[in-house]
């Protein structure tokens, strides 16, 4: 009886979703606990290459369940595409293997409407939203008028609902960002057709988690995004609008902390972001352009390039902390093979009070709290290393990597306190290496 948690340990596209899908293996259920379509999720399975953003990664194996949790926001146009072209792959997507929690909320096409048009009009303060309408529908919900997908079980009274909201929200588009309305009457006729499509789908997903756990199944949590992204722990306001820590699957499906086993933390072997913000690795010369096309870092969700840098342990150690992680999850480890030298944050360094002086500050902790300003006026301390020349995609176990790869990661584990129990080294589901048969 247990719940396994499965979280990015930086800004994202950390590959979660295939570490979810190799946990899956272990679980019965498979339940995401926040966000919406500005996820992305892309697994390689039996050849095809799917881009989930909202159906678990889970959904691959045939005997488990899917939950979507309360805490999610969904785009039913999203859902309903999503599971039409599962379906037409042959993967089961019924209503007894895929469910949505009745307490997750709506999000309306006014609501990605507004996403853009508030991102567009803070100009050069923009934070470069998914424009998914992600923050205006947790704002709704938030200030408790949002529709939430049980409301869905009656479709007339659904849509009647949905022609007022985007009323509402249409107001709000024309007064203060002189944007488009759309139509109310067009929204209401496809909202009720979802609704139909996805009423039998519905389900107290607390109630079935809980069922789950006290059956004696494993429960895998699965986060989107990644910490630095969280609402109350991340780069503040660079951010998305929900709990992408540990704590949030405990609230985003409705469970009890002494639940939970496990908590892996998901971290590519460098750092990637997309979007504005504070990023104190970033390469902005040709070792990240090389990096971003060797790891094909472009968004799964938007296609935009990502900013590419290296490893940060500090970030990784702040990982540990706030999510209470048992171990690390290290993907794309073949994305750096034939770099002659890498680099590692230890910490970061600052001027200090008396900069006259000479004398530099240095912390080993995310200064996470004190906002972007004063993350910026922190620079990296990098450790080199050597790098490897060899493929290492067929590699499968952690002795048969060169020499300095196994360095790399040892360096990792020693810095950051938690073993790195399972490695990517290629795109293929069976591209990894595992130890200790802990994952
Ligand atoms: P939002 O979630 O669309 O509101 O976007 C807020 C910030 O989070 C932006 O910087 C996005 O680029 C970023 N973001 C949202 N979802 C993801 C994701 O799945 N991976 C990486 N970045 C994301």
């Amino acid at each position: 009886m247990s719940a396994i948690v499965v979280v990015g340990a930086q800004w994202g596209d950390e590959g979660k979703g295939r570490v979810v899908d190799y946990l899956a293996r272990e679980a019965q259920l498979v339940a995401r606990f926040n966000g919406g379509d500005n996820a992305g999720h892309t697994v390689v399975a039996e050849g095809h290459t799917l881009k989930l953003h909202l159906v678990p990664s889970g959904i691959l194996h045939p005997d488990l369940i899917c939950l979507i949790g309360a805490g999610v926001v969904v785009n039913p146009e999203r859902l309903v595409a999503e599971m039409d072209e599962l379906a037409a792959l042959g993967v089961d997507v019924g209503p007894s293997r895929l469910k949505i929690s009745a307490a997750a909320h709506t999000i309306l096409p006014t609501h990605r409407a507004l996403d853009g048009a508030r991102d567009a009009a803070r100009g050069r303060g923009a934070i470069g939203t998914t424009r998914r309408g992600i923050g205006p529908t947790y704002a709704d919900k938030a200030a408790r008028v949002n529709l939430r997908a049980g409301d869905m079980a009656n479709s007339e009274q659904f849509a009647e609902r949905v022609a007022e909201a985007v009323q509402v929200h249409n107001r709000r588009l024309r007064e203060q960002y002189s944007a488009e309305p759309l139509s109310p009457e067009q929204a209401a006729a496809e909202y009720c057709a979802y609704a139909q499509r996805l009423a039998p789908h519905l389900t107290d997903g607390s109630a079935l988690v809980g069922e789950m756990l006290a059956a004696g199944k494993t429960v895998l949590c699965e986060a989107a995004q990644g910490l630095l992204l969280d609402l109350d722990h991340g780069t503040y306001p660079y951010v998305t609008s929900s709990s992408t820590v540990a704590g949030g699957a405990l609230t985003g499906l409705g469970f009890g902390p002494r639940h939970v086993s496990r908590v892996i933390g998901v971290a590519k072997a460098y750092t990637t972001r997309v979007g504005a913000g504070p990023f104190p690795t970033e390469l902005l010369d040709e070792v990240g352009d090389r990096i971003r096309e060797v790891g094909s870092e472009y968004g799964t969700t938007t296609g935009r390039p990502r900013r590419c840098g290296w490893l940060d342990l500090v970030i990784l150690r702040y990982a540990v902390r706030i999510n209470g992680l048992n171990g690390l999850a290290l993907t794309k480890l073949d994305v750096l093979s034939g770099l002659e030298r890498l680099k590692m944050a230890v910490a970061y360094e600052r001027d200090g009070a008396r900069p006259e002086c000479g004398r530099r500050e240095r912390t080993e902790v995310f200064p996470a709290e004190f906002g972007v300003e004063s993350l910026a006026q922190w620079k990296p301390v990098y450790e080199e290393l050597p790098g490897w020349a060899e493929d290492i995609s067929g590699v499968r176990s952690r002795d048969e990597l060169p020499p300095a790869a196994r360095e790399y990661v040892a360096r990792i584990e020693e810095q950051v306190g938690v073993p790195v129990t399972f490695i990517g080294v290629g795109p293929e589901r069976g591209q990894t290496i595992t130890m200790n048969n802990e994952q």
